[in-house]
């Protein structure tokens, strides 16, 4: 069969993806990824038992069971790095990240290739306003490195989009009269801003340039917000400020990086479990360092991570105190995160992605009253300490919560 005539939009996300398509009429869909699921989670877990590749919650399901293998998440923070060229072992081959990247989206294409009939021609991608933040070469480099992944995958024409311009594109799908929005796209990696101006008569231009009057971003996000919870719920469990014998605190290196997300499996190196051994006389207490040698040798951080994620999510969707369990790393060890926690820990960064959004509305050359609603998308949108922030912030502005994970894919199928 020839491609489809339309467009594919692919959210490639920190944390999630999701792909939509549009065609010669109609609406944009999204493409089912994994069975009914609307959005995939963006993970590939390599099986060392019988060398499979896994993505999405499969790849997290096998990892959480125990499986022997890698798991892969947050490649999309790799992009602008020089990590991103690195090999890393997987079986007997060494693939570098920006390869995995490109399998990730093989796999897009396929499952969005197997509900259309056939590779669509036509793709347009998201980006963030900022990949890197205040270093354009790499920000470029990273979008290059992106282009190259998309392209190895055997698209055609391959074009770019600010994930908060795609958000704004589906949000006006469901306006009936002109609004002046402030659009939010808190995700995984990313926050990202736009000030725009939407309408029905507006959908009708091919040039929209004219209506997006401000692009903000930080590289913030909502594994940020993970890191941050786990460095001052957990990691100081294992061992994390605290006091040696010579009131001196243990070296925080290895804290910072297994509460990181796409730096934990580093910490699994010879090298690096050789210096975390060495730590040893660095503890007055130790009991936590052997739990840190467990989680080393165990291989738990991406386990923790998950788990401080989910605790995360709990606490803010019931706005109630909740445990972390972590009783793989020693029995009935438990650590607690609550309300209060959230608001002290998360109120830097939330701080700083609160300015942004004022940063757009000030480029905008807007005050509030102008703004006829903040439209909230991307996961971690739904954060509720966040809504808070952003509230007292812009008093008297509606929020409108939207799609928080198919959102950005379906206004890439918008894009022209
Ligand atoms: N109910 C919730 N409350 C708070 N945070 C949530 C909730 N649900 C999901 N999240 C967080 O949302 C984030 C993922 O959001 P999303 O899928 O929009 O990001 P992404 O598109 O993958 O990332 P990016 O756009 O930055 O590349 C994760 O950090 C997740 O923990
Ligand atoms: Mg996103």
């Amino acid at each position: 069969m020839s491609s489809p005539l339309g467009t594919l939009g692919i959210d490639f996300g920190t944390s999630n993806s999701a792909v939509a398509w549009l065609g010669q009429q109609g609406s944009a869909r999204l493409m089912p990824l994994e069975g009914e699921a609307l959005a995939m989670p963006t993970a590939v877990f390599y099986n060392a038992e019988d060398s499979t590749t896994h993505f999405g919650r499969d790849a997290i399901r096998h990892y959480l069971e125990g499986t022997e293998g890698r798991l892969m998440r947050s490649l999309k923070s790799l992009l602008g790095s020089p990590l991103l060229l690195e090999t890393t072992q997987i079986g007997h081959q060494h693939i570098s990240f920006q390869d995995i990247i490109a399998t990730f989206l093989s796999t897009l294409r396929d499952r969005a290739t197997q509900t259309l009939g056939a590779v669509p021609r036509r793709v347009v991608v998201g980006r963030p306003v900022h990949f890197v933040d205040d270093d354009p070469e790499r920000d470029a480099q990273a979008e290059t490195s992106l282009r190259q992944a998309v392209e190895a995958v055997g698209f055609e024409e391959v074009s770019f989009q600010l994930e908060p311009i795609a958000a704004a594109l589906d949000y006006e799908q469901r306006l009936t009269k002109e609004s002046t929005v402030l659009v939010v796209d808190l995700g995984g990696g990313t926050s990202d801003f736009t000030v725009v101006r939407l309408g029905p008569e507006r959908m009708r231009h091919a040039d929209r340039s004219p209506d997006i009057l401000a692009t903000t971003g930080v590289h913030i996000g909502g594994t940020d917000y993970d890191r941050q919870l786990n460095l001052a719920q957990v990691m100081p469990l294992l061992g994390y400020k605290h006091m040696g014998p010579e009131h001196r605190e243990v070296p925080s290196g290895v804290f910072f990086d297994l509460a990181t997300w796409h730096l934990i499996h580093w910490q699994y190196q010879p090298r690096a479990m050789a210096h975390a051994k060495t730590l040893r006389s660095n503890y007055s207490d130790p009991r936590l360092h052997q739990r840190l040698m467990q989680v080393l040798t165990e291989r738990h951080g991406h386990l923790i991570a998950h788990e401080v994620e989910q605790a995360k999510i709990r606490c803010s969707v019931h706005r109630a105190d909740t445990g972390i369990d972590l009783s793989l790393v020693e029995r009935d060890l438990l650590a607690r995160l609550g309300v209060a926690d959230m608001q002290a820990h998360l109120h830097d960064l939330l701080a700083r992605t609160v300015a942004c959004a004022r940063e757009c509305v000030q480029r905008a050359g807007l005050t509030d009253d102008s703004l006829g609603a903040i439209y909230l998308t991307g996961g971690s949108s739904a954060l509720s300490t966040f809504q808070l922030a952003l509230q007292a912030e812009f008093a008297g502005v509606p929020l409108v919560e939207g799609d928080l994970f198919g959102g950005v894919a379906l206004g890439l199928a918008y894009s022209r």
